[in-house]
């Protein structure tokens, strides 16, 4: 019997839990993580500091080439650049220049974790095991604020709800890629769930999707 590798997509929208719940099963089942909105981020930050237009193709499929060392600036984690990696991340360009890094991690030898809009859409549509983690915009605003305080960023809640509603909206309706539950992605709303109870609820959906359940 040929056993599949098993590949996790978690996909949903900014502040849904999503990237906690990645990493965590990740750790829980040994797998390797990717978190690819942090290569959108990079090349946000890359336009940003080129002195681009991220809402131009061209200066956003240049700022693909980003070194590195980009991926380990903590300006990346930043809200103004999370917005301007909403913007670079309508590009097909862009999403084609960013597509094999993306899917040679996912089909690396045992497995892994990836999580971002589209994974279970395109970078992994055959992985075994597929997650949709989403949570009302009210829940998501309030995790986002908490970050930013911690973060010491001056950010009032209300703004906070307005850039998540801009960024739902330019992820779920643009052309290439858009954010949606992929066939097979079994929904986690995590709206009133804490973290550890997200997390529990998470392991055991991946386990009966990979049959361990
Ligand atoms: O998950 P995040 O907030 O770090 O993602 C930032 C932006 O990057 C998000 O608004 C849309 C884009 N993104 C994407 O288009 N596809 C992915 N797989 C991951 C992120």
């Amino acid at each position: 019997m040929i056993i599949a590798p098993p590949i996790i997509a978690v996909d949903g929208p900014t502040a849904s839990g999503k990237g906690t719940i990645a990493k965590a099963l990740a750790a829980h089942f040994g797998l390797p993580h990717l978190d690819t909105g942090l290569l959108y981020r990079a090349v946000g930050r890359q336009v940003f500091l080129d002195g681009g237009d991220p809402d131009q193709s061209a200066a956003a499929l240049a700022a693909t080439s980003f070194p590195e060392s980009l991926l380990h600036d903590p300006e990346l984690r930043s809200e103004a650049t999370g917005g301007l990696a909403s913007r670079v991340s309508v590009h097909p360009h862009v999403r084609a220049a960013l597509l094999e890094r993306q899917r040679s991690f996912a089909d690396q030898l045992g497995g892994a974790v990836l999580d971002g809009r589209d994974i279970g859409t395109v970078i992994a549509p055959h992985a075994p095991a597929k997650l949709f983690v989403t949570a009302s915009v009210p829940a998501r605003a309030h995790r986002r604020w908490l970050e930013m305080q911690r973060r010491g960023e001056t950010v009032t809640l209300e703004e906070i709800e307005a850039d998540l509603a801009a960024r739902d909206e330019r992820d779920r309706n643009r052309a290439a890629a858009p954010l949606r539950q992929a066939e097979g992605a079994a929904l986690l709303d995590t709206s009133h769930l804490p973290p550890d109870a997200a997390i529990a609820a998470a392991i055991d959906l991946v386990r009966q999707q990979l049959g361990q359940g």
